[in-house]
């Protein structure tokens, strides 16, 4: 590694790949298998964005190595790939729930734990009774860990306070996060994440209060970019999320909602109907609600972490890929139902479980995960114009990723053109 201290543009090269998705928005279908490989490539960056990509003969004789004020970092034996972009997670809360994993483990159901004052309701008093200091600290730690698995774009939602102060105070600690670390946080508000127990008036008027005193809050100091409700049964109806869904676009929210996780409920059909950024989950969804979303701009966002640790079949990756979706993959991230962020995991699972190949992998979680945030024409590619967020492996070979099964291969990540990890 060639640095200066001052250096205003960075020159990657020799490295044995580069392996990206081209474009500005969500593939689908077949589309998300077509990367482009560019082998003994270069990448030369000016300041926080990508200018040129190519073979490192043809930049070398560009931007030769002693351009002055220009780094240049060695890559040989390494690929190259674009930053992850994890497009769903809950990873600001308080407190665990190891008992509810052995309970599980031992053939309680998830939405029996929750009917019974645990699950969320569970997380939701601990968050509350814990400071924002706290909640951003070991944010800070968590994203650290996101990073070193090459991860430089995440989505947080709140939804760990079912009120007023305690969802503002998830908002306000994601949003100091994206300031202060060097991973980009997207903010979700998700106070429809359960109905709090016996809220007076019940999911009305729950969904009342929160349209009426908390949405135009979060609006207003803009603490969140998307709204995001769970609609399952128990929690909130069909009926009740698109109702709640089209007055969050109407504000001004792009909208995500939790679809079809556990019982079949359409909504999948729902997302597509609404317009949606995302379907998220989709684990049990109808045929209809595939066809929905192939036909729509709504990215299927898959959580194979989430069916794994609820020992759930996965959601249909293969049939949607086929019907033409535009599948995106991410972690969940959550202490209830799925209490991992590793990314090595989803790429096996879903290559290895759910039928993907780990070109359409590699793609639903670069730049159909950026497309799943309304980002995909700033991030989730390595092409002039683009963030120069790259993540290098300590393979010559992406197929790694999956071949060396779920085990951690990132070696470097490159965030807003600086080297973030490893750190120091
Ligand atoms: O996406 N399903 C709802 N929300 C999370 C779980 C949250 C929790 O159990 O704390 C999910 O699976
Ligand atoms: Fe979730």
């Amino acid at each position: 590694m060639n640095t200066t201290s001052n250096a205003s543009s960075l020159l990657l090269y020799h490295a044995s790949q580069l392996v990206t998705p081209i474009g500005n928005s969500l593939k689908h279908g077949k589309d998300m298998g077509k990367l482009e490989i560019i082998p003994d490539a270069a990448v030369y960056i000016e300041g926080d964005t990508i200018k040129e990509t190519g073979p490192t003969g043809m930049l070398l004789k560009k931007h030769p190595l002693d351009t002055a004020g220009m780094e240049s970092i060695d890559l040989s034996g390494k690929a190259i790939i674009p930053g992850f972009v994890d497009s769903h997670t809950h990873f600001v809360f308080g407190g665990y729930r190891p008992e509810e994993f052995m309970m599980r483990l031992s053939g309680a159901q998830y939405l029996d734990i929750m009917k019974m004052g645990g699950g969320i309701q569970s997380t939701v008093n601990a968050t509350r009774n814990t400071p924002a200091e706290t909640l951003f600290s070991d944010g800070f730690t968590r994203l650290n860990d996101m990073l070193s698995m090459g991860v430089t774009t995440v989505e947080g939602k709140s939804g760990y306070g079912l009120d007023k102060d305690c969802e503002l105070k998830q908002l306000e600690v994601l949003n100091r996060l994206n300031k202060e670390h060097p991973v980009d946080v997207e903010t979700t508000y998700m106070g429809a994440h359960a109905i709090p127990r016996d809220y007076p008036g019940g999911s009305s008027a729950y969904i009342e209060f929160m349209l009426k005193e908390v949405l135009p809050l979060v609006r207003d100091r803009k603490l969140a970019r998307f709204a995001d409700i769970f609609c399952e049964e128990g929690v909130f109806t069909t009926e009740e999320s698109a109702k709640y869904l089209r007055v969050c676009k109407d504000m001004g929210f792009g909208t995500k909602i939790h679809a079809d996780e556990i019982i079949p409920l359409g909504g999948g059909e729902l997302a597509a109907e609404l317009g949606c950024v995302s379907a998220d989950h989709l684990l049990a969804v109808s045929d209809k609600g595939i066809g929905m979303l192939a036909d729509s701009d709504t990215a299927a966002t898959l959580l194979p972490c989430t069916a794994f640790c609820l020992h759930k079949p996965y959601a249909p990756a293969r049939k949607m890929i086929d019907a033409g979706c535009a599948v995106a993959l991410a972690s969940d991230y959550n202490p209830g139902s799925c209490f991992t962020n590793s990314i090595p995991l989803i790429f096996s699972l879903g290559v290895i479980h759910m039928g993907m190949t780990i070109e359409e992998a590699l793609c639903s979680l670069t730049l159909n995960g950026a497309g799943a945030l309304k980002k995909a024409g700033a991030i989730g590619s390595i092409e002039p114009g683009k963030k120069a967020d790259i993540t290098v492996l300590a393979y010559p070979d992406y197929r790694f990723l999956v071949y060396h099964s779920a085990k951690n291969i990132v070696t470097m990540v490159i965030k807003n053109g600086k080297v973030c990890y490893p750190i120091g």
